[in-house]
């Protein structure tokens, strides 16, 4: 065996390869289990051979260990170019998109956006409040007498003996009159809460939107041409406003305001229980005590605050007949808006 040829031969290989697989497979062939390296130097049996075939074998072991570096920095270095992702490409033109199923806003949450744009558009200010009232602001400073029903803790939240979850969004009107004079063009959306038990058109917390219109010469003709512009925006063009009147212990004379039925445009349906109407919410002429509280000479302002449900204004828009869905975070429902 001419081993001095065996080496060259194995070297040349080994310089042909081109892929690190190449590399390998010449290794094996030279250097493997079976190749005729490895079988001599299992029958040796002198010292000098032995120390031949091994210098040998390292020498071609060496050459194949640079010439795999080589190709896999190589490979390596053509990999980074080649498969480099353009992070800017349309994913559309890299390969194939999966859909992505888009979100949407919670149908309370649109209403309450829309009745914010309403309200900015006229002018009014939009500002939060806080949740957790003094009974000082939910009842005393809105003229609810002692011994009102909406006093006891079978109706509301309490905390406290004396702080509450606000029933209603009108705490607002004091804290707005306590920090500026008129004119007070307010808006305020948030959550209130009511002792309520769960059915279908009560929940126990539920938003509201409330509005305070302070200035010099505000008359109730303001008040309704406010809440029809409101319920033509909200509801579209044809509605009517009518007012039917009641009581509030904040405002004087009170109202509760009716729009013709948005579903089946004052006809009488189901919705409207075949009035043609349906109730909105309340309202009336700020009553002179809330400005004997801020302390506001009665005769110098007159105004006018309303109040009305965000969920009640949604099922109107979208025909949803309770409000638990409205709180049940069911997809099958949300997406539906
Ligand atoms: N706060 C009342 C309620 O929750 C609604 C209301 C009535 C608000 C008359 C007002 C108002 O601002 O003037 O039932």
């Amino acid at each position: 065996m001419d081993w001095k040829a065996y080496e060259r031969d194995a070297k040349a290989a080994v310089e042909g390869a081109s892929t690190s697989e190449e590399v390998e497979s010449v290794s094996v062939s030279f250097l493997g289990r079976r190749s005729q390296l490895k079988q001599a130097l299992r029958e040796v049996r002198d010292r000098e051979t032995g120390m031949q075939l091994n210098a040998i074998r390292e020498a071609i072991e060496s050459a194949v260990a640079e010439k795999l570096a080589k190709v896999q920095a190589e490979e390596l270095a053509r990999r980074l170019t080649e498969e480099r992702v353009d992070v800017t490409l349309p994913a559309e033109l890299v390969g194939p998109v999966r859909p992505r199923r888009r979100g949407s806003l919670h149908p309370s949450t649109q209403v309450r956006r829309d009745v914010e744009d309403i309200f900015l558009g006229l002018g009014y200010e939009v500002v939060d409040d806080r949740e957790v009232e003094t009974t000082r602001y939910n009842f005393d400073a809105l003229a609810f007498p002692a011994g009102h029903p909406t006093r006891s803790p079978r109706q509301t939240l309490y905390l406290t003996d004396d702080t509450v979850m606000r029933t209603e969004t009108s705490p607002a009107q004091i804290h707005k009159m306590e920090r500026q004079r008129p004119p007070i063009y307010m808006l305020s959306i948030g959550r209130v809460y009511r002792r309520d038990t769960i059915d279908a058109t009560h929940f126990p917390v539920f938003h509201q939107f409330e509005g305070l219109a302070i200035d010099k010469g505000i008359t109730m003709a303001d008040l309704k041409g406010t809440l029809l512009y409101v319920m033509r925006q909200l509801y579209g063009p044809e509605r009517e406003v009518r007012f039917r009147t009641h009581y509030f212990p904040f405002t004087e004379p009170s109202m509760e305001p009716d729009v013709s039925c948005p579903i089946c445009g004052g006809t009488g349906c189901g919705t409207c229980k075949n009035s043609g109407w349906i109730e909105m919410g309340g309202s009336g002429m700020v009553d002179p005590y809330l400005y004997e509280f801020v302390g506001w000479d009665p005769e110098e302002y007159t105004g006018f605050a309303f109040g009305m449900g965000i969920e009640r204004t949604a099922q109107l828009r979208h025909g949803i007949p309770g409000i638990r869905p409205f709180w049940e975070n069911d997809l099958r429902f949300l997406r539906q808006f």
